[in-house]
């Protein structure tokens, strides 16, 4: 299946099912370098070597930073780089962000495509044209709109995929079941990682599901002033979680979603979603509890971008599949935040 979307940032191919052996339909392979990490090129260099040149950079989130930014900006002058070069993002939500920040800013901007290689990439950091680089304890505070020319979701990839990443992408497809789509939230209740694994084609299905969600959201308001907002969902907390807590991006999200969801029962959710969505992240091996610093995490919640006098935006749900968002005052977040720390270790 094939469509094109036309945010106002520009127009963009959605390639499922699609192929990396069928890539030069989609750019010239000398004319394009590649931007993948070192995992990824470990499992997957023998599909690049008719490419311009590859660039690997370091696999992590802690390699997100300007530092690698830098090094790449080297390495395409080196590899003489120009505003008509193609850059192809190869690997997870990392390596795809980089990439589509150092595209629209290299030279002032260069076209760009991307290759998702994880089940978050694919369901969710590949989509909406947002990237970004962390400078220090901020996620993503130096970033760009910018949509790539095309995405081609191979799902050959996500053989080599590691266990924890297959949880880690579930959490955003959780996050939409949970925001809009109330028949995904029942019918991943009726499965497991395993039954995915085994069926490409529902997979595949999974994921367009999910981009679908994502472009109908992100069409209504690139720039994320409205309803864009609502993709926050797990996230205000779920970023307090992922920096202190140094834990993969969906499991935080998973953490998040859940103190939102005590937030919500506050605006009237009924307690048995919270229950629910305990069971549905437990069924996908993601985290219900912690062990954390609450101080830590309050710390890193006041210096949120969504912060507004002394509460920050949450996004809430009303039931499962409906969501609005309302400004919490921070000491209610602790409340919320310390229902889910434990002792031991997580
Ligand atoms: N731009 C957006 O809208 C958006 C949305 C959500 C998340 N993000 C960003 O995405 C990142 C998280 O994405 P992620 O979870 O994919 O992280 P990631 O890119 O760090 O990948 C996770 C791990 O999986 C490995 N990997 C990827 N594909 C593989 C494959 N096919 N086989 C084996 N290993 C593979 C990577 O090397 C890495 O070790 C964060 O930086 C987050 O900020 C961006």
């Amino acid at each position: 299946m094939q469509y094109s979307v036309t945010f106002p940032g520009g127009s963009v191919r959605y390639l499922f099912n699609g192929s990396f052996e069928h890539i030069s339909q989609w750019l010239n392979p000398r004319e394009c370098i590649i931007i993948t990490d070192s995992h990824v090129n470990g499992l997957y260099n023998q599909l690049f070597t008719d490419f311009k040149a590859v660039i690997t950079i370091p696999a992590g989130e802690e390699h997100k930073n300007f530092s690698t930014i830098l090094s790449i900006t080297q390495q395409l002058l080196e590899h003489q780089a120009h505003r008509k070069t193609t850059l192809l993002g190869v690997g997870g939500g990392m390596a795809t962000d980089i990439t589509g920040f150092i595209a629209s800013v290299y030279m002032r901007g260069m076209p760009f495509g991307y290759v998702p290689t994880s089940l978050l990439g694919m369901v969710d950091a590949a989509i909406g044209g947002k990237n970004g680089v962390n400078i220090g304890l901020q996620k993503n505070l130096l970033g760009t709109i910018a949509q790539p020319k095309f995405i081609l979701f191979d799902t050959a990839f996500l053989g080599t995929l590691p266990g924890t990443e297959w949880s880690n992408g579930f959490a955003e497809v959780i996050k939409y079941a949970c925001l809009f789509d109330k028949e995904l939230f029942t019918e991943l209740a009726e499965r497991d990682i395993q039954y995915y694994k085994k069926d490409n084609a529902v997979t595949s299905a999974l994921i367009a599901r999910c981009a679908d969600w994502k472009n109908k959201i992100v069409l209504a308001d690139e720039r994320e002033s409205g309803m864009r907002k609502l993709l926050n969902f797990g996230h205000t907390a779920g970023h307090a979680f992922e920096t202190v807590c140094l834990i993969p991006h969906g499991h935080a999200v998973a953490l998040g979603m859940l103190v939102a969801c005590r937030l919500s029962a506050q605006y009237g959710m009924s307690e048995t979603v919270t229950g629910q969505l305990q069971n549905l992240l437990q069924q996908y091996s993601l985290p219900t509890t912690i062990q954390a610093d609450t101080d830590e995490l309050m710390r890193v919640l006041t210096m949120d971008k969504k912060r507004d006098g002394d509460g920050v935006d949450f996004i809430l749900l009303k039931e499962i599949g409906k969501a609005d968002i309302h400004n919490i005052a921070f000491n209610n977040v602790r409340q919320a935040l310390a229902s889910f720390i434990h002792a031991g270790n997580h």
